[in-house]
């Protein structure tokens, strides 16, 4: 069977990480896992990603940016996670549609409806299976992204502490709209224990899922 499963959470969550991590897990129980991210993913969705990223862009237009969000969404979805997923593979996402949903629709306050509905057009009803928000404050995020010198600061890291605040709001209210499809994961803990939690959740998912195809 194929899945969408998505990663979500704030700046300096460690998500990328975690994903990985769990990918190496994962595999060795003989899951097809398929690791992709977002923004990007392909070379179109990889060159939106470098506009709506860009630091210079400064005068972005809040509207602008969530339809570049939704584009390079698209584009990923036709030409990576469909086909993977019509091979039977479990597609491991870094951010989907939920990242909109809070970072543009919540915390740039376009509204997580409207954000929704623009993306109903991107995405046309392929939703993911399962997501996982890895909940950190942004002080911890912030500092964490700050002593990793190998990132390179994009232009929404260079948002308030304000604006990180109403993310990480944006995501808690969509866990708790969505609480069959979103689980929360407290990743302030060691990376070790966000990746077996992570792996509990994931195996339990998939487990329970293949019972019930038996059934
Ligand atoms: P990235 O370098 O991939 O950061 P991270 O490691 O935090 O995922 O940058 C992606 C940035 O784009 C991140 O700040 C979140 C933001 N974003 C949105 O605002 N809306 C979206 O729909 C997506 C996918 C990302």
């Amino acid at each position: 069977m194929s899945y969408l499963i998505s990663f979500e959470g704030g700046e300096g969550s460690g998500k990328s990480t975690v994903l990985r991590l769990l990918s190496n897990l994962l595999i060795p129980k003989g899951y097809n896992v398929v690791c992709t991210r977002e923004p990007g993913g392909i070379e179109i969705a990889e060159q939106i990603r470098n506009v709506v990223l860009d630091k210079k862009n400064t005068a972005m237009d809040a509207k602008t940016e969530a339809l570049l969000y939704a584009a390079a969404r698209r584009q990923h979805l036709v030409e990576k996670i469909v086909p993977e997923l019509e091979k039977d593979n479990i597609v491991l996402c870094d951010r989907f549609i939920d990242s909109s949903l809070t970072y543009q629709g919540h915390a740039r306050g376009l509204g997580v409806k409207d954000i929704f509905d623009i993306n109903q057009f991107a995405i046309e009803g392929y939703m993911p299976d399962l997501t996982l928000y890895l909940d950190v404050s942004p002080e911890i995020g912030l500092s964490r992204i700050s002593k990793d010198n190998q990132r390179e600061i994009n232009r929404l890291d260079l948002e308030s502490l304000d604006f990180h605040n109403k993310v990480r709001e944006g995501y808690q209210e969509l866990v708790s709209k969505f609480p069959e499809r979103i689980k929360l994961i407290d990743a302030e803990k060691e990376i070790d224990t966000v990746v077996e939690e992570s792996l509990n959740v994931i195996v339990d998912f998939l487990t329970t899922k293949q019972q019930y195809i038996r059934i």
